[in-house]
């Protein structure tokens, strides 16, 4: 599976799909990134595994049809099947959606579908959950709507501000968009009446507690 990475900034998911995709035997090879941003940090992981990238600056553009045919023709270009956006700071019309129907996934830093949008970490430790954590989702034309692939937990711990919830997340979507990505890879995720079904994969334990229970 050929894939484009889409990023805006700092790019540590990007780095963990590309350190994922270097490994024998993974079945997915990500081909391009694309950055919105001329200053995104996350160039500088594409350049360091080889792979070739591309500014696509929204602000170039007269208007958003204007930049996604820019993005619609470098990704044509590039000959993909997918599109990952990691740490994708745009929102995608309802046009360009459609155009790879399917065909995008996102990771968002909450357990979708609490907290879409932005600030999930410090929305979540207003609303005093016990357990935040991040998803990757098929993009449809609802922001943060789409049918949900794979999810992982953490903990919400006593004196947690917003940074060290981020942190703890981060390192949760470190290891859950390449596991989702090779899943997608390995075709085993069916979309099944808006809800993605994952073929072949054993059901994680019946149940998370926090607080643990063991003490
Ligand atoms: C990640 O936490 C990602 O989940 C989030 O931005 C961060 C990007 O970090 N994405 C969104 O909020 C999308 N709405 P990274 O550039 O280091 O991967």
């Amino acid at each position: 599976m050929k894939v484009a990475v889409l990023i805006s900034g700092r790019g540590s998911n990007l780095r963990s799909l590309l350190e994922a995709a270097a490994e024998p035997g993974y079945p997915a090879e990500i081909v391009c990134v694309i950055a919105n941003r001329p200053d995104a940090g996350g160039l500088d992981h594409a350049a360091a595994f080889g792979i070739a990238s591309q500014v696509v600056d929204h602000k170039s553009y007269a208007d958003r049809a204007a930049f996604e045919a820019a993005l619609t023709e470098a990704l044509d270009g590039a000959g993909i099947d997918l599109i990952c956006l990691a740490g994708f700071m745009r929102v995608l019309s309802g046009a360009f959606v459609r155009r790879w129907k399917n065909r995008i996934v996102n990771i968002h830093p909450s357990l979708l579908p609490l907290f879409p949008g932005l600030d999930t970490h410090a929305r979540a430790l207003a609303a005093g959950v016990k357990l935040h954590g991040c998803s990757v989702h098929f993009v449809n034309e609802t922001v943060d709507g789409g049918a949900i692939i794979g999810q992982a937990a953490v903990a919400v711990q006593t004196g947690d501000d917003a940074e060290s919830l981020a942190a703890r997340v981060l390192e949760a979507e470190h290891r859950l968009y390449p596991l989702c990505l090779r899943l997608l890879a390995e075709d085993r995720v069916r979309l099944d009446d808006g809800q993605a079904r994952i073929e072949g994969t054993p059901e994680a334990g019946s149940a998370l507690f926090s607080p643990d229970l063991s003490a």
